[in-house]
């Protein structure tokens, strides 16, 4: 088994656990590092919270990712940080933020603290001026069943007003917060190895990043594992997926023109977190970047990919609605030489790749390389809004999702595309509500005839679907709510022609 290097702390090692192994079980049973708890194995606790430093373009970023859903070949290079390094080099065995949960009292047994520090540490890395909204928003993935967040969220509000004052530069960031002790020395010691050249830095290589040409060994891919090890939360041991998390081509957002047409292609490997952070994304589709807080937490958008929540199928993947409402296509190779499979690669329209209930238009032996969205002549006339109903704000799936993407062409409605999720055995467009809309007229500013519009869209949906119930709801409120979230995509997208006092009044 070849050895996989990281650093850990301020060590590099070299490990030979296989590269499938939860990250968890390995940084405490192999690595004795048993600050990072084990709670509850599925992401929804945050106590096995680590701090993950990669080397980006120039840069070297950090972020918190759940290790128990985190596949340990993806730390290949990378630098492992946890309680133990965080606190190596300060005077007082403390670090300001552990200081602030301390002069709070946020902590009474324990067992969730560190996850709160590594999640707030990675928000304070993060080059942003700190405001208390954002550090309540690092920690949405973190749960205290005993001290109350009364004390943890003073304790978040200290840190604010300690550092609003944080350079914005990312690597004058690091260096400002190594200084006051908040990161370690490593960080910096990373950085430097990461840049220099002809480093000893273990770099990832086409042997370790993808199968031999012509061989399929059993295994199964793996992207960010947020809907893997959620499944298989103690894999065979010796187990070694296809990480596309370390295929450098599955992570890139870039533009490409195939057949005349052009495209943004999105890797499938890239992560929630980058996919709303991604400028182009943003310009493609404008205001996108207001759903992102509806998906799971920080924590999990910093390890979930983007073609993880498509391959998963989940009939009620948030992305995945998304991407049915922005008209793309995926783009699909087969496994073995992932590298140079321009030849190779077939195009499936997104509507077209659920067959049926976690049944999918893709062979064993295939990947999901990208995902590719149309790009518009002028980006910025696309309109887009997504909507959700779960029973809490974070770290729910949906009972019922929805999305729309359209534009105005001479007053009309044109290309529209309506997504409908968790009222079917899989994601689907609403082809009903899409033919009400196409070609309709419309002036913006006109909230009474936009109502009539909204309702008629709405009641088509609603009209056409047939649902199951479950634990999430019933199939009378599955329809209900679909005909409330189509009002609600006319309501946030013509706030300014008073819709919401006709439809609501
Ligand atoms: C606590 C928690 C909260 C969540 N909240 C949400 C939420 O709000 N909304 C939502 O939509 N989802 C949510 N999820 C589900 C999950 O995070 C998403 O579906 C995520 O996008 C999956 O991505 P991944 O990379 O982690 O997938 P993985 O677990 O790595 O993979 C998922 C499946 O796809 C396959 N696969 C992955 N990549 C490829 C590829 N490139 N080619 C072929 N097959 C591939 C894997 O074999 C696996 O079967 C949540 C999960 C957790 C644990
Ligand atoms: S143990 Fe709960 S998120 Fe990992
Ligand atoms: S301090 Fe006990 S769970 Fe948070």
């Amino acid at each position: 088994m070849a050895l996989l290097s990281l650093k850990v702390n301020s060590t590099w090692r070299a490990l030979r656990s296989a590269e499938g192994a939860p990250a968890l079980d390995v940084i405490r049973e192999e690595l004795g590092l048993t600050s990072t708890k084990e709670g509850c194995r599925e992401g929804d606790c945050g106590a096995c919270a680590v701090l993950v430093g990669e080397h980006v373009g120039d840069m070297v970023r950090y972020g918190a990712v759940p290790s128990c859903l985190l596949p340990l070949g993806t730390l290949r290079g990378k630098h492992l940080l946890t309680l133990e390094g965080l606190v190596e080099g300060t005077e007082d065995g403390l670090t300001p933020v552990m200081r602030a949960f301390l002069a709070e009292n946020a902590s009474q047994c324990g067992f969730c603290t560190p996850g709160f520090i590594i999640a707030l540490t990675s928000w304070l890395a993060e080059p942003r001026v700190p405001d208390l909204a954002g550090a309540l928003q690092a920690i949405d993935g973190n749960l205290c069943r005993c001290t109350g967040y009364g004390a943890i969220r003073r304790a978040a509000a200290r840190l604010v007003e300690r550092f609003k004052y944080l350079p914005l530069e990312p690597m004058a960031r690091l260096r400002a917060l190594v200084e006051v002790q908040v990161l370690p020395p490593s960080v910096l010691e990373f950085a430097a190895e990461s840049t220099r050249e002809g480093s000893s830095v273990p770099r990832q290589n086409s042997e370790t990043t993808s199968l031999p040409r012509g061989e399929v060994a059993p295994h199964a891919v793996v992207g960010g594992g947020t809907d893997y090890y959620v499944r298989n939360p103690e894999p065979e041991k010796g187990f070694s997926p296809l990480l596309t998390q370390i295929l450098p081509e599955f992570g890139q957002i870039r533009y490409v023109s195939d057949r005349g047409e052009r495209w943004l292609e999105i890797g499938a490997a890239v992560t929630v977190r980058d996919f709303f952070a991604s400028p182009v994304v943003r310009g493609e589709v404008p205001g996108i970047e207001r759903f992102e807080t509806m998906f799971a937490s920080t924590l999990i958008r910093n390890l979930a990919t983007v073609g993880g929540n498509v391959v998963n199928a989940s009939p009620v993947a948030d992305i995945t609605s998304m991407l049915l409402a922005l008209g793309a296509q995926l783009v699909i190779v087969p496994e073995t030489g992932t590298e140079d499979n321009t030849a190779a690669l077939r195009l499936c329209p997104l509507e077209q790749f659920f067959l049926g209930y976690k049944t999918l238009d893709l062979s064993a032996g295939e990947v999901l390389k990208a995902i590719r969205i149309p790009v518009l002549d002028e980006p910025s006339s696309r309109r887009f809004s997504f909507e959700k109903v779960s029973k809490r704000k974070n770290l729910d799936i949906a009972a019922v999702n929805t999305a729309i993407s359209f534009r105005f062409e001479g007053g009309r409605w044109k290309d529209v595309r309506v997504s409908l999720g968790g009222v079917a055995s899989v994601p689907m467009l609403s082809t009903e509500a899409m033919d009400v809309l196409e070609g309709a007229s419309c002036d913006v500013l006109d909230g009474k005839s936009l109502a009539g519009l909204a309702r008629k869209a709405a009641q088509a949906a609603a009209s056409s679907i047939s649902p199951i119930g479950d634990v999430r709801g019933s199939a009378e409120y599955r329809r209900r709510m679909v005909y409330q979230l189509i009002l609600a995509h006319f309501v946030r997208l013509f706030e300014a022609s008073g819709i919401a006092e006709e439809l609501f009044p």
